[in-house]
């Protein structure tokens, strides 16, 4: 399928995709979220790809739902859009590691799709928010479940009634996001974390990544115990026995992924 609202460059491992509709500041119309959810599966299921990282351009990470395609919708029009009940969980459910690199604007939809991806690095220049709030509405992908437990409820029910933007980095202190760089060093950042992922076990990455998210599903106990089990399956790993090897004599580990 040849895109057209995003670009996907493979290289070293990593999945870059790279949100592509600069006249509307990457706002996510039907399309661009179909050929996201595509591009997404592609890379979970391509061998050469080991973690994506998914960015936008130096003004817009993405400025939210497309408001010019869902004026005209109406209760009928906007349940029946499938892609607005799946998006989220689409994204979730992608076993590799996924990474948001965030400059600008990423606003309702597309402080939604930064927050579903496993963390977001942002530039000094990053702006998140729910302002659905200023169009009649509330956010529709996960802007007051996510958010609220990324920053709690006092951050989250003031952004999303307010409508207010956080900047960077008040992002950082209220835990939306993992590091804020200089703008211009937003993308080594982000794909040199990536290239930090890709060389692990994939078998690892991918327990570690369930392990965090049923954090979000379970109580302590339950999750506890999830992270347990996780933890004993891994030693029926080769990569369990290469890792302990290498560190013992001092060397690197070649993981294969069994
Ligand atoms: N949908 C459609 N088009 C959008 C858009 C959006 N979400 N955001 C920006 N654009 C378009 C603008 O209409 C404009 O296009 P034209 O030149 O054809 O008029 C172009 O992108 C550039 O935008 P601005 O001229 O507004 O740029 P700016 O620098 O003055 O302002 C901004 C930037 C503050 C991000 C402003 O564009 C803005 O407020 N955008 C809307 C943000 C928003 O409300 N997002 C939530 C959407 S609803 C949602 O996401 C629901 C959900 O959870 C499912």
């Amino acid at each position: 399928m040849a895109f057209e609202t995003i670009n996907v460059d493979i290289e070293d491992h990593v999945a870059l995709i790279k949100l592509n509709r600069p006249d509307a500041l990457n706002a996510l119309n039907q399309q661009l979220l179909t050929e996201l959810l595509k591009a997404l599966g592609d890379a979970d299921g391509n061998d050469k790809v080991r973690c994506i990282v998914i960015t936008g351009s130096d003004k817009a990470f993405a400025a939210g739902a497309d408001i010019k395609e869902m004026s005209e919708m109406s209760f009928a029009d906007v349940n029946d859009v499938n892609l607005f009940a799946t998006f989220g969980d689409g994204i979730q459910d992608i076993r590799k590691p996924v990474i948001a690199a965030v400059s600008g604007y990423a606003l309702g939809g597309g402080c939604e799709l930064a927050m579903a991806c496993d963390f977001i690095i942002a530039s000094e220049t990053a702006k998140f928010g729910q302002p659905e709030i200023n169009l009649g509405v509330i956010a529709g992908l996960g802007g007051s479940q996510r958010l609220t437990r990324a920053v709690g409820k006092a951050k989250s029910m003031d952004m999303n009634l307010t409508g207010r933007f956080m900047d960077a980095a008040e992002a950082e202190r209220a835990g939306l996001v993992s590091r804020v760089v200089p703008s211009k060093k937003l993308m080594e950042e982000a794909m040199s974390a990536a290239q930090k992922i890709a060389e692990k076990s994939l078998i690892a990455a991918r327990s570690a990544k369930e392990a965090v998210n049923r954090s979000f599903e379970s109580t302590l106990a339950e999750g506890l115990l999830y992270e347990r089990r996780a933890f004993h399956a891994l030693f029926a790993t080769e990569d369990q026995s290469e890792g302990m090897a290498a560190f013992i004599e001092k060397r690197e580990a070649q993981f294969r992924d069994k």
